[in-house]
C-alpha cells in the first residue's frame, strides 16, 4: 500500500508585519531579530481566523490534488489556536470546504502538531479504516502573544498550510516509483514542557476566588535551543536508519521553521549542506503547526519536489514534542 501527499496548499494573512515595523512600536530593532533569528517579517492576522485560514489552505490543497471536498474522508487540523473550543477547527473547515462524508477533529502538539496530524491520518490510511485525508496545520498565535514580551512576541507569525493524502492503491512500491512514506518517528517529553507554555482559561466558578489574569506564550528560549538541537538531529538519524536511507540520499530537509541558528546547527550536526534545508522563517516567522506544511507547499509551488525525490520532514516545540519522517514523493 502506498500513501501518497498528492496535493499542498497554504494561507497566509493579507497584512505583514516587518522588523523595522515592530521597532516603532516596542524597544526591538531589525538587526536583534534578523541576527538571533532569522526572521525579517511575518503576516499578522487582521479579518483572518484559524478557521478562514485552514480552510482557504485546504481549498487550495484539494485543488492542488484535483479532488472534490465529498471525497476526503478524514480532515484533521493541527492548532493551538482554534477560533472555538467546541466546535474543532477541523468541524469548521469540513462546514467551510462543504466535505459532508469527512470526520474531522483537532491535535494538539505545537509546532509538531502537523507531524503529528500527519502520522495519525497515515495510521488511519494504513489501516484501511479511510482512504483520503486532509491534513492542515494552522495558527493564528498572535492571539496568544504577549505583545509587551518583546523576548517571545517578535517571533511568531499566522497563516495555515495543508496536504491531502491518499491511499494509492493501483501504484507499486518499487523503487524510483515514489513510494510515498517510508518511516515515521515522533515523541514527547511532558516532563520538561513548561519551558514552552501557555497556560489555558482559569475556572472562575462562583465556589472560587480567582481574579482574571489573561496567559501568553512563555518560554526559556535558551532551554528550547538547547531541546531542539540535540533532539531534532537523532530523531532525523532513526528515521533515516529506520527507512535504509542515508543523510546523502535526501534532498530537501523540510524543517519546523523556528529559527535559523537551530536550522543551521541541525545541518552541522548531520554534517549536510545547510542549502538543502528550504526556508520560509525569514517571510513568515515562526507559525507553529503550520510552518511545516506552508513551507512544503511553497516548495510544491515552485516546483521542487520532483517524484521520486526522498525528503525528511521535521517537527518540534511545545510539549515537548517532536516528530520526523522520511517520505518519498
Ligand atoms: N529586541 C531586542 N532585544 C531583545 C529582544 C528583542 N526582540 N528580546 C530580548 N532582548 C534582549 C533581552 O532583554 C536581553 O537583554 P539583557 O541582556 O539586557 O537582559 C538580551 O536581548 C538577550 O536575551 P536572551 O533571551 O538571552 O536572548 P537569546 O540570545 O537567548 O535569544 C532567542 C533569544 C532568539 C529566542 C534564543 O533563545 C533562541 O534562539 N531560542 C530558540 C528557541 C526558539 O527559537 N523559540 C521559538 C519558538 S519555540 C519553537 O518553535 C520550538
Amino acid at each position: 500500500m502506498i500513501m501518497r501527499m498528492i496535493g499542498t496548499g497554504s494561507s497566509l494573512p493579507q497584512q505583514i508585519v516587518t522588523n523595522e515595523d515592530l521597532s516603532k512600536i516596542m524597544d526591538t530593532s531589525d538587526e536583534w531579530i534578523s541576527s538571533r533569528t532569522g526572521i525579517k517579517e511575518r503576516h499578522l492576522a487582521k479579518e483572518e481566523t484559524t478557521a478562514s485560514m485552514s480552510v482557504e489552505a485546504g481549498e487550495r490543497a484539494l485543488r492542488n490534488a484535483g479532488i472534490k471536498a465529498e471525497e476526503i474522508d478524514l480532515i484533521i487540523v493541527a492548532t493551538i489556536t482554534g477560533d472555538y473550543i467546541t466546535p474543532s477547527a477541523a468541524c469548521e473547515v469540513q462546514a467551510g470546504l462543504g466535505a459532508g462524508r469527512a470526520v474531522a477533529f483537532d491535535i494538539n502538539a505545537a509546532c509538531s502538531g502537523f507531524m503529528f496530524a500527519l502520522h495519525t491520518a497515515y495510521a488511519y490510511l494504513q489501516s484501511g479504516i479511510y482512504k483520503t485525508a486532509l491534513v492542515i496545520g494552522a495558527e493564528t498565535l498572535s492571539k496568544i502573544m504577549d505583545w509587551s514580551d518583546r523576548s517571545t512576541c517578535v517571533l511568531f507569525g499566522d497563516g495555515a498550510g495543508a496536504a491531502v493524502v491518499r491511499v494509492c492503491e493501483k501504484e507499486t512500491k518499487e523503487k524510483g516509483n515514489g513510494r510515498g512514506l517510508l518511516a515515521f518517528e515522533q515523541g514527547t517529553d511532558g516532563f520538561r514542557g513548561k519551558v514552552l507554555a501557555c497556560e489555558g482559561r482559569k475556572n472562575r466558578n462562583p465556589l472560587i476566588q480567582n481574579s482574571f489574569v489573561p496567559s501568553y506564550v512563555n518560554m526559556d528560549g535558551q532551554e528550547v535551543y538547547k531541546f531542539a538541537v540535540c533532539t531534532v538531529p537523532a530523531s532525523i538519524l532513526r528515521v533515516l536508519d529506520e527507512a535504509d536511507v542515508s543523510v546523502e540520499d535526501i534532498k530537501y530537509f523540510v524543517l519546523h521553521q523556528a529559527n535559523i541558528r537551530i536550522i543551521q546547527s541541525v545541518a552541522k550536526r548531520l554534517n549536510v549542506d545547510v542549502e538543502k534545508f528550504p526556508v520560509s522563517l525569514d517571510h513568515c516567522g515562526n507559525v507553529s503547526a503550520a510552518s511545516v506544511p506552508i513551507l512544503l507547499d511553497e516548495m510544491n509551488q515552485k516546483g521542487m519536489l520532483a517524484r521520486g525525490d526522498k525528503i525528511v520532514m521535521s517537527g518540534f516545540g511545545g510539549g515537548l514534542t517532536w516528530a520526523s519522517a522520511v517520505i518519498e514523493w
